[in-house]
C-alpha cells in the first residue's frame, strides 16, 4: 500500500500582507519627539526641556484666538459646521476669493493628502524636490504613484528641472515655497513663471505653510493668480505662524472645479469646532503675527550669530527653523537631548549630517546655542575639524 503524504498547505496569508505593497512600503512619518517622552526616556524634568523640532511658533496663539476657543468650548455637543461657513467666509474676505475656491483641511496636511486622493492613481507620477517637505513623498506613494524626485539645486528647488521631469504621466507637482527642512525660498516672480510653464492637466501645489513668516517686501499674492491658472492649488495653515498647530487647522485655496473634487473625498466634518473659531480669531488678528514675524527674524539673527561664533554652517533661512551642519548629527542630537533640548535630526530628508532647529524665544535660542557649543566641544576632535 502506498502511503500518500500530504503537503501541508502554506498557511493563509494574514490581512496586514495582504495590504498593498506601496503601503507596507511606505517609511512611517517621524515627528519631534514629545517633551513628555525625553523626559521619561532621559530622566529629565520635562519642565526643564525645551522643545525647537517642529516649527511651532513659540509664543502660542494670541489672547483673542484663546478667548475664541474658550467661547466655541461651551458647545462641544454638535458636529462642526462641516462647509465651515463662516472660517470660508473670512478667509474669502481676506484673500478675495470666492469661498468656493477654498478647502478646509485638518492641518494643511490633509489639504496634500487630499489632492493625491483626488488627482492620483496607482502608476501615476507626481513631481518634488530632493530635500522638499516629506509629506509630498508619502501622500504619493500611499496611493501607489510614483514620485519623481529632482535634484535639488544649493538645496532648494531647481524649477527648470522639475518642469523638465513633468512627463505626460505627471498629475501634480509640488512646490513648497519656502520649503522644510531647507528653509530655501523662490521670489514670486520666478514661481509664476514656472506655474505658467506647467501643463494646464498637471496641478501645481505651491504649499506656503511659512508664507506668513517672509518679509512683506518677499511676498507676493499668489492667489491671485488662480484668476489665471486654474491648475494652481495654493495650501496654507494655522499651525504655524498663527501658533495653532495644535488644534489642526489649514486650508487650501484652487479653482472651484478643482475644490468641488477635493471636497468629495473629504472627510465631513475634518476640522473641529474649535479649530474653526480660532482660525477666524487668528486672522483678524493681523498685528499678532507681524509680532510673531518680528521675533522670528530676530531669532534667525541670533542663532545666525552664535552659529557664526561657534563656526557652524547653516542654510539662510526664510522660515522659523534653521538647517545645521554638525557632521555627527546623531551624536550632537543625543547630547542635546541629554541637555533637555529637543531639535529635529533629518537623516530621513538624506541629510544625515544636519540637524533642524526651530526658532523659539529669546531665551531658548540662548539656551540652544550654548547646549550646541557643549555638544560639539564633546565631539570627537576629526570630526570637529571637517567644521
Ligand atoms: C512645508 C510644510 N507644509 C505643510 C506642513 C503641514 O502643516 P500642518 O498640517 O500643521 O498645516 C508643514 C508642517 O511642518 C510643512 O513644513
Amino acid at each position: 500500500m502506498t502511503m500518500i503524504k500530504f503537503k501541508p498547505s502554506p498557511p493563509p496569508a494574514t490581512a496586514h500582507e495582504r495590504a498593498p505593497e506601496y503601503v507596507r512600503a511606505i517609511a512611517p512619518y517621524v515627528g519631534g519627539k514629545p517633551i513628555e517622552e525625553v523626559a521619561r526616556e532621559l530622566g529629565l524634568d520635562a519642565s526643564t526641556i525645551i522643545k525647537l523640532a517642529s516649527n511651532e511658533n513659540p509664543r502660542g496663539p494670541s489672547p483673542s484666538v484663546l478667548r475664541a476657543i474658550s467661547v466655541a468650548a461651551r458647545d462641544l455637543t454638535r458636529y462642526p459646521d462641516g462647509n465651515g461657513f463662516a472660517l470660508k467666509a473670512a478667509l474669502s474676505e481676506a484673500l478675495h476669493v470666492n469661498a468656493d475656491q477654498i478647502v478646509l483641511g485638518n492641518g494643511s496636511n490633509d489639504v496634500l493628502e487630499l489632492v493625491s486622493q483626488a488627482f492620483l492613481r496607482q502608476g501615476d507620477h507626481a513631481v518634488y524636490s530632493q530635500y522638499a517637505f516629506i509629506v509630498y513623498p508619502l501622500a504619493t506613494q500611499a496611493r501607489g504613484a510614483l514620485g519623481i524626485e529632482v535634484p535639488a539645486r544649493d538645496y532648494g528647488h531647481d524649477l527648470d528641472a522639475m518642469r523638465a521631469a513633468i512627463t505626460p504621466r505627471t498629475r501634480i507637482v509640488f512646490v513648497a515655497n519656502p520649503n522644510n527642512p531647507t528653509g530655501t525660498w523662490l521670489a514670486g516672480d520666478v514661481v509664476e513663471s514656472f506655474v505658467a510653464s506647467v501643463p494646464k492637466d498637471v496641478l501645481v501645489v505651491l504649499d506656503e505653510a511659512y508664507n506668513e513668516f517672509l518679509e512683506p517686501s518677499d511676498r507676493v499674492d499668489s492667489t491671485s493668480w488662480l484668476a489665471r491658472y486654474p491648475n494652481l492649488v495654493v495650501s496654507r495653515t494655522f499651525s504655524k505662524a498663527h501658533g495653532l498647530a495644535a488644534l489642526r487647522v489649514g486650508y487650501g485655496v484652487m479653482n472651484a472645479a478643482v475644490a468641488d473634487l477635493l471636497n468629495r473625498v473629504r472627510q465631513p466634518f475634518n476640522v473641529n469646532s474649535l479649530a474653526q473659531a480660532a482660525a477666524i480669531a487668528a486672522l483678524a488678528d493681523n498685528d499678532y503675527v507681524a509680532e510673531s514675524r518680528r521675533l522670528n527674524r530676530e531669532g534667525l539673527q541670533q542663532l545666525a550669530r552664535g552659529l557664526d561664533a561657534l563656526s557652524v554652517r547653516y542654510l539662510p533661512s526664510h522660515g522659523n527653523f534653521i538647517l545645521i551642519e554638525v557632521s555627527d548629527a546623531a551624536r550632537v542630537n543625543q547630547s542635546l537631548l541629554e541637555q533637555g533640548v529637543i531639535v529635529r535630526p533629518v537623516a530621513n530628508y538624506e541629510l544625515p549630517e544636519w540637524l533642524r532647529v526651530t526658532v523659539g524665544l529669546p531665551a531658548e535660542n540662548a539656551r540652544f546655542l550654548a547646549a550646541l557649543e557643549t555638544a560639539l566641544g564633546a565631539q570627537p576632535a576629526s570630526a570637529r575639524a571637517r567644521r
